[in-house]
């Protein structure tokens, strides 16, 4: 039931010993993602926003378990590549539940969305540069149209995942009224979007609600323009909006003192800002929300060293394998679970200050630094938390390191759903001999 569920999954939520086999039968590094809290955070997103259309940012999380749990769910898709509308399409999603955002689209992948608005008429196109609605029209494309807008208001938990005022992404925000109309003389324009960025946490919420009323305010004026006989609007197309996307970014309190979002709070405030919508639909795109507590990353410890500074403690996985330490300085949870030979369990160990590093050869490669933990020993088991969102889509085969294996906890099932890369895997694309035309 949902009232019972946590607002947040910490790693002491994870059953250890479950860890422990999983760890022992299937090796490290281990992701694990249980499909039960993906389905419950999908719940939790469909109470909180029940009138809304929510679309589940499949970048966050794109396997196939994971995108099948969420259609059962009742979520849309919302993809960023073809590479994610193949995705989307092969886990069961179909029709109006299907959404492309590009940016910057390769011509590869806009002639294979375009291929498959053929099939899927239904399909939705996000598009936030004129070039873009140019390059979609220059292939025959005439079917629905979100034109993505610049809100100048950004929000996240690093200025790298801060969308909503870069110049990037969407049409500026003055000239996003002009755009629509033009643009519903070629297309069918649907929506109009925006997106404040990534891990809004409680303290960015008035930049959130800024958004939402700065896309409330653009919204009443497309439609009041065709009703009340705007001069610009009589010359061009009506334009038939359906929906204000308001992104997504719903923040996760990575951090044991992060204040959670209060979500049905949040959703209120999005209602409030967003104002009188007549015949419109909101619609929300959140990832992070839907997979990050639901995964945890499992490494077993191969050093332990003292060191002036204290102990670094050397584990099986690294930046490859989760890179959101190194590339944006963010905090996992890791928890001790045990399990060195003739150690007392880790509770009953004396605290240390620990900098859990892994094997790749950048200072960087650094989990925590510095942290208070239980005195390590070579073989204890890991839990990096909140690991689910962004953790193995981000993974990699630096220092040519194979990507780990996962696997889906479904009623306490374990089920492989990406098998560990061998050694020869990282060579499949490369020619195979040595020698080279030139
Ligand atoms: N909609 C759009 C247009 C987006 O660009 C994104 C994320 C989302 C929705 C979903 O945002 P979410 O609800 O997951 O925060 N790799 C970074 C996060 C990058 C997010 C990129 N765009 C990280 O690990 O923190």
């Amino acid at each position: 039931g949902s009232s019972a569920d946590p607002v947040v999954r910490r790693t002491d939520d994870w059953d250890a010993d479950r860890l422990h086999e999983l760890a022992a039968e299937h090796d490290t590094p281990l992701y694990v993602q249980d499909l039960d809290r993906v389905r419950e955070n999908c719940e939790r997103l469909l109470a909180a926003f029940p009138d809304a259309d929510v679309r589940y940012a499949v970048k966050a999380h794109t396997g196939r378990a994971v995108l099948e749990t969420v259609r059962e769910a009742g979520l849309d898709a919302e993809c960023a590549s073809a590479g994610e509308l193949d995705r989307a399409l092969a886990a069961g999603f179909g029709g109006d539940r299907l959404h492309y955002t590009a940016v910057n689209p390769p011509a590869r992948d806009l002639d294979h969305v375009v291929d498959v608005a053929d099939r899927e008429p239904d399909l939705t196109i996000t598009a936030g540069a004129v070039d873009t609605l140019d390059r979609l029209a220059e292939r025959g494309y005439d079917g629905r149209l979100c034109l993505r807008v610049n809100p100048g208001v950004g929000a996240g938990h690093h200025e790298k995942v801060r969308t909503g005022a870069a110049p990037k992404f969407g049409v500026p925000y003055d000239r996003a009224a002009r755009i629509a109309r033009e643009a519903a003389g070629r297309f069918d324009v649907v929506g109009i979007h925006a997106h404040a960025g990534s891990g809004i946490d409680p303290d960015q919420l008035d930049s959130h609600r800024e958004l939402v009323s700065r896309m409330g305010e653009l919204a009443r004026e497309l439609i009041d323009a065709e009703s009340d006989g705007d001069a610009s609007a009589r010359e061009s197309d009506p334009l038939d909006l359906e929906y204000v996307d308001v992104g997504g970014g719903f923040g996760v309190p990575y951090h044991e003192d992060d204040e959670p979002l209060d979500l049905p709070a949040v959703a209120e405030a999005t209602r409030d800002a967003v104002g009188d919508l007549p015949g419109l639909a909101l619609a929300i795109e959140p990832g992070r929300y839907v997979v990050a507590d639901a995964g945890v990353l499992l490494t077993r410890v191969n050093t332990v060293k003292p060191t002036p500074g204290g102990t670094v403690v050397g584990v099986d996985a690294g930046m490859t394998d989760l890179l959101r330490p190194a590339m944006y300085d963010a905090y996992h949870p890791i928890r001790n679970l045990g399990g060195a030979d003739g150690e007392p369990a880790p509770a009953d160990r004396e605290e240390t200050a620990v900098t859990v590093a892994g094997p790749i050869c950048e200072t960087g490669d650094t989990f925590c630094t510095n942290r208070a933990s239980a005195r390590p020993a070579r073989g204890d088991l890991l839990a990096v938390g909140i690991a689910g969102a962004y953790g193995y889509e981000m993974a990699n085969q630096y220092n040519s390191r194979p990507r780990p294996a996962e696997v889906a906890l479904a009623d306490g099932e374990a089920t492989v759903v990406r098998r560990r890369e061998r050694l020869a895997d990282l060579t499949t694309v490369e020619r195979e001999s040595a020698e080279v035309e030139r």
